[in-house]
Parts: C-alpha cells; structure tokens; sequence
C-alpha cells in the first residue's frame, strides 16, 4: 500500500486489544497471544520508526489489568521483562528513545530495572519517542495531578486561582509529550478503557476490528490514510480551518 508522506501524524497512541482473542481463536492459551502480540509491537514501532513518526504511545497495561488472573499479569510482566531484553539493540540502532507513564513503582523490581537501564542507555536518542503505558489509567493520572497541585500551592509555589490547562498539563505523566493525533484501538472495541482521557481531548479517533497480533505495517498506513483524509476543527467552522490553510 502507498502512503502520502505529507501531513502525518507526529504522535500516534495506540490502544493494543484483542489478544486474548486471538488466542481463543486459534485455539490457544492467552498467553500465545500476548507473546504474538510482541511480534505485533515490533513491526509496528519499526513501521513508525521508518516513516519518522516524532512520537508513538503504546497501551501495554492497564492499572485495570491488574485486577486480571495473577499468572497472566505474571505472564504479562515477564514477557516485558523478555521485550526490554531483547529490544534495546534495535532501539538503540533505529535511535529510538523510551520512556514510560504510568504507575512503574508497581512493577516487579526487575522490571523496574530494565526499564530504568533501558531508558537511561537510550535517552540521547532523538528519532523517535517510544513510550510505554505500563500500569497507567487517565484517571490516576489526573487525580495524581491534582494532588500535587495542591501540595504546590499550599507550599505558594503557584496559584490554583490562576492556573492554565498548559500549566496543569506540566502535572500529568505526558509532561513532554505533544497530545497525540492519532489514536488507534485494535479488536473492535469502541471506547478508550481510561487511556489519555486529558491528553484525548482532540486527538482523532481509528478503530479497527483487527486483534491486536495480527496487526501490521499495512493496518497502521490504513489508518493514518483515515486520518490524512479527517478535517480537524478544534471547535472553530470549517472556513475558517480552509482560510488558514497554507497554499
Ligand atoms: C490486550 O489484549 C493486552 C492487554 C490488555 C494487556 P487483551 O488481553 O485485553 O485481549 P482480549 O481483549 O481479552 O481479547
Ligand atoms: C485496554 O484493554 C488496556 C490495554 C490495551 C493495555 P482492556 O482489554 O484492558 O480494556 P477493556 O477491559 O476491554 O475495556
Ligand atoms: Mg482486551
């Protein structure tokens, strides 16, 4: 498939669903899914990567996801622990940087550690920012913020009265993030399961029926060929989006 190089989104988040699904599917244990969906995670960070995609945003798990079966949340960790493994060569090679949001004090501490050294070995990389949602949920963001708002204000570091939707953004996990463009939700489901709710606000929205493993390089040109085709308005008419347009 073709796609037009112009006007592509500089931040694509993605909600990964359906593995478990396609597990069922092909008459396997959810945990083949999982695994298959790493595979998924590969060929699409390198798609992004090859594109020059500025910043990709991956929903891995969810504060939610704890609440799942211990040996598949151990299952889950495990598998992130064999990601970060194996990944850090070609994260390396592709200059691709990783951060994380989320709660990652939760984390198993060996996980914790590879996370910390595979972000510290790659933060001088400036091609793409790869970050990990990893017992992240929109609202614990949100409520963490709001928190820490108001410790800085009762200490007069700032005025709640007179604080800006820029300023409180500073609070959330994304503080270096733009808002993403794109989000992208695999499996059919239609709805954000607390990802981003902040940072969402704009951002346009692709679901897609495809489980999460068997997604590709071709799936992600669909969608940001979807998205090339929307006209974001962020509340003004269509006028005025077309008189500012650059010709
Ligand atoms: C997404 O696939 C992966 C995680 C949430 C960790 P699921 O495991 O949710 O797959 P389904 O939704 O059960 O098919
Ligand atoms: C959302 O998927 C979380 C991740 C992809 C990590 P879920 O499978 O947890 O979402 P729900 O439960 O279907 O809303
Ligand atoms: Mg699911």
């Amino acid at each position: 498939m073709e796609l037009n190089t112009e006007n592509l989104p500089c931040h694509i988040a993605i909600i990964m669903d359906g593995n478990g699904r396609w597990a069922k599917k092909h008459a396997m244990g959810r945990i083949r899914g999982h695994k298959k969906g790493a595979k998924a995670v590969r060929e699409t960070v390198t798609a992004c990567r090859e594109l020059g995609i500025s910043y990709l945003t991956l929903y891995a798990f969810s504060s939610e996801n704890w609440g799942r079966p211990g040996h598949e949340v151990k299952a889950l960790m495990e598998l992130l622990e064999e990601y970060l493994d194996n990944e850090l060569d070609d994260l390396l090679k592709q200059g691709i940087s990783l951060s994380t949001i989320g709660d990652i004090d939760r984390l198993p501490p060996s996980v914790q550690d590879k996370l910390f050294k595979v972000k510290q070995s790659t933060q001088e990389n400036k091609k793409m920012v790869l970050t990990l949602a990893l017992s992240y949920g929109g609202r614990d963001e949100i409520l963490e913020a709001v928190k820490r708002v108001a410790k800085d204000s009762l200490k007069g570091l700032l005025s709640a009265d007179e604080m800006t939707k820029e300023q409180f953004a500073t609070y959330l996990h994304t503080n270096r993030l733009p808002d993403p463009d794109l989000l992208i939700r695999t499996s059919g489901e239609y709805r954000i399961s607390n990802f981003l709710l902040w940072q969402l606000a704009y951002t346009e929205l692709y679901f897609t029926d495809t489980l999460w493993p068997d997604f590709s390089r071709e799936e992600l040109y669909k969608a940001i060929t979807v998205y090339q085709g929307r006209q974001r308005r962020f509340g003004l008419t269509d006028e005025q989006i077309e008189s500012d347009r650059p010709v």
